[in-house]
């Protein structure tokens, strides 16, 4: 029997109750299929902050390295805000994503037609929404030297962040986006501010040569803030976008308002050997720890280790399968709730989606 090891990091807020359920959707599968997945928890941000002063303890980073795939839930909250930089349970995913090279983030927002009222932006834009931001995770503003605070004599201060891309971190997502276009539709936008910044120059400069290897997948650009707007005009007219870490941050974030809820998005982070899998939501701490949130971002995330990481693109196919079905039947948790529609939490929402998955072994 095939045996799978996962590194399982819950993290914070909801992060702690939609990734167990994500669990019971991989074990049904394994039931299912003949498989076994090993689940081995770890701590990270706040969590792992509280327990032993550190966002990212080695012990997590050695089980995630040895694993085969991470699940993550969320980092963050309130309780941690006014922690200095470098102990911030953001600190610890962004330490992941660079340890572990998952440069290519992927970040798909399809708009369910049952949800399409869910949205709070008209039917008439968003039907048929169904696109995917490929956001670069270990490069530009996030990680650019130099950057700190200098602090001035006055009492004044400057502060400095660096947007930095070299050709190769520019090569390699790019290359990521066009594989990924071309078992897409076929077109990919590669999004960027080439008007202001020389990094932006730079960048499609690169996309622009990558391309030349993939005649078949037709290439666009457009700038940064055209794109914002274009995503909410008229969404239906992209498919793959493409385009660097902070400016993915933001764009994918304005993309799940076209799926109706943030709470219906998954990501993956792919590059070196082991991929993460987390819902694009966070931790909601206003939400936290009342059993609401929806697991269905969680879930779907991780029909994507499946299809990624574990090359089982027939069981991921399922778990999106039963993810439809159950909403199909009327099953809402509170975020995507229409007028009269009866609502779930998020044990309920789980629990009816993994007796879907096992309807169909
Ligand atoms: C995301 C989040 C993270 C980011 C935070 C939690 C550091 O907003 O994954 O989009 O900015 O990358
Ligand atoms: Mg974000």
């Amino acid at each position: 029997m095939p045996s799978f090891r996962i590194a399982v990091l819950p993290g914070d807020g909801i992060g702690a109750e939609v990734t167990p359920e994500a669990m019971k959707a991989l074990h049904a599968v394994g039931r299912g299929a003949g498989l076994t997945f090993e689940f081995e928890q770890a701590l990270v941000g706040g969590a792992a902050i509280d327990a032993t002063g550190d966002p990212l303890p080695p012990a997590s980073l050695r089980l995630c390295q040895q694993a085969q795939a991470i699940l993550f839930g969320a980092v963050g909250g309130p309780k941690w805000e006014d922690a200095p930089h470098e102990k911030r349970p953001e600190r610890g995913l962004l330490a992941l994503r660079k340890e572990l090279d998952l440069f290519a983030n992927l970040r798909p927002a399809k708009c369910f037609p049952m949800l399409v009222d869910a949205s709070p932006l008209k039917r008439a834009v968003v039907e048929g929404t169904d696109l995917m931001v490929i956001r670069e995770l270990t490069g530009g503003l996030y990680f650019g030297e130099p950057r700190g605070v200098e602090r001035f004599a006055d009492g004044g201060a400057r502060a400095v962040n660096t947007m930095a891309y070299t050709t190769r971190e520019i090569d390699r997502v790019a290359r990521a986006a066009f594989e990924v276009a071309r078992k897409r539709r076929r077109r990919l936008t590669s999004v960027d501010k080439v008007n202001v910044l020389v990094v932006s120059q730079l960048w499609r400069e690169v996309v622009t040569q990558v391309a030349k290897e993939y005649p078949d997948v037709t290439l666009e650009h457009i700038l940064v803030d055209n794109c914002a707007m274009a995503l909410v005009q008229r969404p239906t007219q992209f498919d793959t976008l493409v385009t660097e870490n902070t400016f993915g941050d933001i764009l994918s974030d304005e993309a799940a308002i076209l799926a109706g809820s943030m709470g219906m998005l998954p990501s993956a982070s792919l590059g070196g050997r082991v991929g993460l899998y987390e819902p694009v939501h966070g931790t909601a701490p206003d939400i936290a720890g009342k059993g609401i949130a929806n697991p269905i971002a969680a879930l779907l995330s991780a029909a994507m280790l499946l299809r990624y990481s574990l090359d089982r693109p027939q069981d991921a196919d399922r778990v999106d399968t039963a993810v439809l079905r159950v909403l199909e039947q009327g099953h809402r948790t509170a975020d995507i709730r229409g007028e009269g529609e009866k609502v779930v939490g998020t044990r309920e929402m789980g629990e009816l989606i993994v007796g879907e998955i096992n309807a169909q072994y």
